[in-house]
């Protein structure tokens, strides 16, 4: 699976940049330093491919990276949120940019929402969260990071996410337990994105 080509697409720091929307679309959504950009090269068997095309710091922009096989598929590393510090202008302009594109993006066939396993939920997650109910596009959530923790303190959190998100209609109740410095969990979820593209 995702054997084939990998290519960046394009970067949207607006609307009326977005692609075409003629391919079916994840995007990655979570807090910055969560491990999006890891999580996506390690799903697509890149060592670097989201952090070389992206613009460092903190990026306001979609960023698109075309998968061509088994199935055409579009991952969509979304900008992290709840930075500290940011101004209050740059949240306003991200909110507006995510929730146009996760609201009216026809394209979009699931999302994900990452979760740093040693965390647990913030309230920024919760919001994120409640953005994607009234969106009502399914999203999965992703534990990241799980390498770092104890098994223990790992079925905790993963027990404690797991009862929220079952209040949240459009949240998948099973979680994903992942590692992208370790690989666990990654081929399960990448076939699980494969059969969300085939919808
Ligand atoms: P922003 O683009 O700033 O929003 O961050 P991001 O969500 O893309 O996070 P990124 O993938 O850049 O990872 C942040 C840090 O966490 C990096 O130092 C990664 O090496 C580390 N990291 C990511 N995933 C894992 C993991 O599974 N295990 C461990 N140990 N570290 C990880
Ligand atoms: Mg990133």
């Amino acid at each position: 699976l995702f054997s084939g080509r990998v290519d960046f697409l394009l970067s949207a720091p607006q609307l009326k940049f977005l692609p075409e929307p003629i391919v079916p679309e994840i995007a990655f959504c979570g807090r910055s330093n969560v491990g999006k950009s890891s999580l996506l090269n390690a799903l697509t068997m890149r060592k670097s491919i989201a952090r070389a095309s992206v613009t460092p710091g903190r990026t306001q922009e979609l960023n698109f990276f075309e998968i061509g096989e088994p199935v055409q598929i579009r991952l969509v590393d979304m900008p992290g949120y709840g930075f500290a510090k940011a101004p209050v202008s740059v949240v306003d302009k991200w909110k507006k940019l995510v929730r146009s594109y996760l609201r009216g993006r026809q394209v979009l066939a699931r999302n994900l929402v990452l979760v740093d396993s040693r965390h647990g939920l913030k309230d920024v997650d919760r919001e994120m969260m409640k953005m994607l109910d009234e969106a009502a596009v399914g999203y999965r959530i992703v534990l990241t990071k799980t390498d770092k923790i104890k098994a223990s303190h790992l079925e905790r959190v993963a027990g404690e996410v797991a009862e929220e998100a079952r209040k949240h209609p459009a949240a998948y109740p099973e979680l994903h337990l992942t590692s992208a410095e370790k690989g666990m969990g990654i081929d399960a979820l990448r076939a699980a994105l494969v059969a969300d593209a085939l919808g």
